[in-house]
């Protein structure tokens, strides 16, 4: 009965049923192309045509927390390639020393460490404050971070979810706090916020991760409607996974970059995207899960963030 319903219904409007369907199609068309179009030129045609800001000219100085591991120790060694004499700031300071001595040697650079523990009290930053003063700062990279050690239901987490909530929140808005001053005095500056892709997407069992991420994320992008006009830019990265110590995926391949690799494209877009995946991959990436109806994704997310609580905790009982 329904589907006679149905067919004599098209019967009857077949030509506009048409226009429907062309329009449809023209409309995903389009957005497929403008898609392709924005991932070629913010990550290809830019970083060809050099469009990305130079650093250089912003201030000799650049400081970036979390710097001794992963992504963070990229950003150093990249934006100390660029002759800009680097602050290290992270927790161990042996890791701080090797560090900075290998920047030395490599790039031909000054370099300055401040260990501290981001965990510690507010205290921190008056050391930190110390270091920096006098310092000609044109780059602030917030990268510091930390995770779960595997996906979580909420009510299961232990006090480790007040140290995250903490470490992915305060450094950066203090750091910014630091820095910014002397940027819009000069009336230039970049801060770099890393944030996540888990903080555009809500990410379930990782729940506290994912929303204080999207704290970066939000922090960023407000901050950046603030002080446009005063020339300083404050781009939001939101990396999917890193090969990092952090995300413990120790090979690279086209959707999980080293974070060299990482690092350097999404340095290719500094004034040319202030909210970005970072690279084409991650990109493509996001793509890809803003064409799942949301109930799905949902569902998808769960279940995979349940397997991998699973096997992580299989493999957690076979160590003990
Ligand atoms: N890797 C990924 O797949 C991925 C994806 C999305 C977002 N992110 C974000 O990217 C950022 C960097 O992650 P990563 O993967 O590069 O991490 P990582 O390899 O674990 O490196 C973390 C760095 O932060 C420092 N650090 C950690 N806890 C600290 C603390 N309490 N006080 C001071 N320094 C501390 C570490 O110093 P020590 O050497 O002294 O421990 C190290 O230099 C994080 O904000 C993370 O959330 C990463």
């Amino acid at each position: 009965m329904a589907s006679s319903v149905i067919r004599s219904y098209v019967a009857k409007n077949v030509d506009s049923l048409a226009i429907v369907g062309a329009v449809a199609v023209a409309y995903c068309g389009l957005k497929l192309l403008r898609s392709i179009w924005r991932g070629f030129s913010v990550f290809i045609l830019a970083r060809a045509l050099g469009l990305s800001v130079n650093l250089k000219r912003l201030g000799s100085w650049a400081v970036i927390t979390g710097s001794t591991d992963g992504i963070g120790k990229a950003y150093a060694f990249e934006i100390a390639r660029m002759g800009i004499n680097v602050v290290l700031v992270s927790r161990s300071a042996e890791k701080l020393a090797d560090t900075a001595a290998e920047i030395e040697k490599k790039h031909n650079v000054k370099t300055k460490t401040v260990a501290v523990d981001f965990t510690a009290g507010p205290e921190i930053f008056d050391v930190i404050r110390e270091q920096l003063e006098d310092l000609e700062i044109g780059v602030l990279v917030n990268n510091v971070g930390m995770a779960y050690s595997h996906p979580e239901y909420f009510n299961l987490l232990d006090d480790k979810v007040r140290v995250i909530v903490s470490v992915l929140s305060c450094p950066l808005t203090l750091m910014t706090r630091l820095v910014l001053p002397g940027m819009t005095e000069r009336q230039k500056g970049v801060i770099i916020n890393v944030a996540s892709a888990s903080g555009v997407n809500p990410v379930p069992l990782l729940t506290v991760y994912s929303a204080t991420k999207a704290y970066v994320d939000f922090f960023s992008r407000a901050l950046q409607t603030e002080y446009r006009t005063k020339g300083i830019i404050i781009q939001s990265v939101r990396p999917f996974f890193v090969s990092t110590k952090l995300s413990k995926i120790r090979r690279a391949n086209l959707f999980v970059p080293t974070p060299t690799s990482y690092v350097r494209s999404a340095l290719a877009t500094i004034g040319v995207e202030t909210n970005t995946f970072g690279c084409m991959s991650h990109a493509f990436q996001n793509w890809l899960y803003d064409l799942v109806p949301k109930p799905i994704y949902d569902r998808l997310s769960l279940s995979m963030m349940v397997a991998t609580r699973k096997k992580a905790l299989k493999r957690a009982a076979k160590q003990d």
